[in-house]
C-alpha cells in the first residue's frame, strides 16, 4: 500500500545552485526560498556551510540564513561537513543540519578530501554537537548505487554507512544516487538491506538524480518499500560539482505530478511551483530540465 502523504524535501536552493558558476545574489536566493515556501514547500535545503574554496556559490550561507526569516513551521536544513561548518550554522540559528558521507572511497576523496572512514569520523562530532544544541541531523549517504570511478556499489556497504550514521545520532538518512544510475530493483535491494541493518524505514529518505531518466521509477520502488520522504529540486536544476557526469536532481514538478496522480498529498501547488522554477531558471539563464514544468508552461 502507498502512503497518503509524502514529505518532499526541496533541495533546489542548495543542490540546485551549488554548481552555478556565476554568483547568484543572496537576495535572489532568499527570494527563491520564499517563493518555494509560498508554493507550498514545507521542507527546504537552504545552503551549505562548507569551505567557500570548494563551493564558492554558497559562500554567503550566513547572510542568506540571516536574511531568510521563513515561517517557523518550515523545515530548514543546511549542510555542515565538519565542526567548523556546525559552529557557523549554529551561530546563525540553524534548525537542522546535514552531514554527508560517501559510500565509496573515490568520492569521499573528491567531495570531502577524505576517506569513507575519515568522513565518518568527521561527521560523528558534528552529529553529537548538533544534538547537544537540540538540533537534528540528517545523514546523507552519497554514491549509494554507483560511482563514476568505481562502478556499482554493494548494498551491504551502503547499509553499513547508513546504520553507522544512525548509530552516531542522525535523525534520518538520505540515500543519494549522486549520479543517477540506480534502477528500481537496485533501489529495493538497498532499502531492504538498510532496514535489515536496523534502520527504521520511516527514517529513510531517497535523493535521486535523474541523469538516466530513472528517478521517478526509483521513487515508485521506494514508495512500495515504505519510504515517505523524497528529495527533489525545483525545475530539476543543479548537479554536484564533484561528481563526474551528474546532472540535476529529480525535478520537484515531476515528483509532485506523479505523487498527486497516485492520490498522495504533498501540500505543494504544482502550478505555483512551476512559476517559481521558470522564474529562477530565467534568472540564472538556464532552460528548465523538468518535463512537467515544460509541459505545464505550454499547456
Ligand atoms: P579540505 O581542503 O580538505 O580541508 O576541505 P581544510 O581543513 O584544509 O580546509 C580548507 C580551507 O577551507 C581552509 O581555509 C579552512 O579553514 C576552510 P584556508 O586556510 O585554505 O583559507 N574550511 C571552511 N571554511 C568554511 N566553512 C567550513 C570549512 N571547513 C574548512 N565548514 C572540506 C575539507 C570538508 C572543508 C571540503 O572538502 C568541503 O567543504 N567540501 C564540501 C563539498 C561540497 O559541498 N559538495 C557538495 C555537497 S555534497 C552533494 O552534493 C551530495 C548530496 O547532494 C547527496 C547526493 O547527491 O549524493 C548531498
Ligand atoms: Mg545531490
Amino acid at each position: 500500500v502507498l502512503p497518503d502523504r509524502v514529505r518532499v524535501h526541496e533541495v533546489g536552493p542548495r543542490d540546485g545552485l551549488q554548481a552555478e558558476d556565476a554568483f547568484v545574489p543572496t537576495s535572489m536566493k532568499a527570494e527563491f526560498c520564499r517563493r518555494l515556501v509560498a508554493a507550498g514547500v514545507s521542507s527546504l535545503e537552504v545552503t551549505s556551510f562548507v569551505s567557500p574554496r570548494w563551493v564558492p556559490q554558497l559562500a554567503d550561507a550566513e547572510e542568506l540564513v540571516r536574511e531568510l526569516a521563513l515561517p517557523g513551521a518550515v523545515r530548514q536544513v543546511v549542510l555542515t561537513p565538519n565542526l567548523r561548518g556546525l559552529e557557523r550554522a549554529l551561530a546563525v540559528g540553524a534548525h537542522e543540519v546535514a552531514v554527508f558521507v560517501s559510500a565509496t572511497e573515490t568520492f569521499a576523496r573528491r567531495n570531502l578530501g577524505s576517506t569513507v572512514r575519515g568522513a565518518m569520523d568527521a561527521a560523528r562530532p558534528v552529529v553529537s554537537g548538533a544534538r547537544s544544541a537540540g538540533v537534528p541531523t540528517r545523514g546523507y549517504v552519497s554514491m549509494c548505487f554507483g560511482d563514476p570511478w568505481e562502478g556499482p556499489v554493494e548494498p551491504a556497504l551502503v547499509a553499513g554507512v547508513a546504520a553507522e550514521l544512525m548509530a552516531a545520532g542522525c535523525t534520518s538518512v538520505s540515500l543519494g544516487d549522486t549520479i543517477g544510475v540506480a534502477t528500481p530493483g537496485h533501489v529495493r535491494a538497498v532499502i531492504d538491506e538498510i532496514v535489515r541493518a536496523g534502520v527504521p524505514v520511516d527514517a529513510i529518505a531517497c535523493h535521486f538524480h535523474d541523469t538516466y531518466g530513472q528517478a521517478l521509477a526509483n521513487v515508485h520502488a521506494a514508495l512500495i518499500a515504505g519510504v515517505t520522504e523524497f528529495d527533489s529540486s525545483a525545475g530539476g536544476l543543479g548537479r554536484c560539482p564533484y561528481a563526474k557526469g551528474a546532472t540535476g536532481n529529480l525535478a520537484t514538478e515531476d515528483l509532485v505530478w506523479m505523487l498527486h496522480g497516485l492520490g498522495i498529498h504533498t501540500g505543494i501547488d504544482l502550478a505555483a511551483l512551476c512559476d517559481v522554477s521558470h522564474w529562477m531558471a530565467g534568472r540564472i539563464g538556464h532552460p528548465v530540465p523538468s518535463r512537467v514544468a515544460t509541459a505545464l508552461l505550454a499547456a
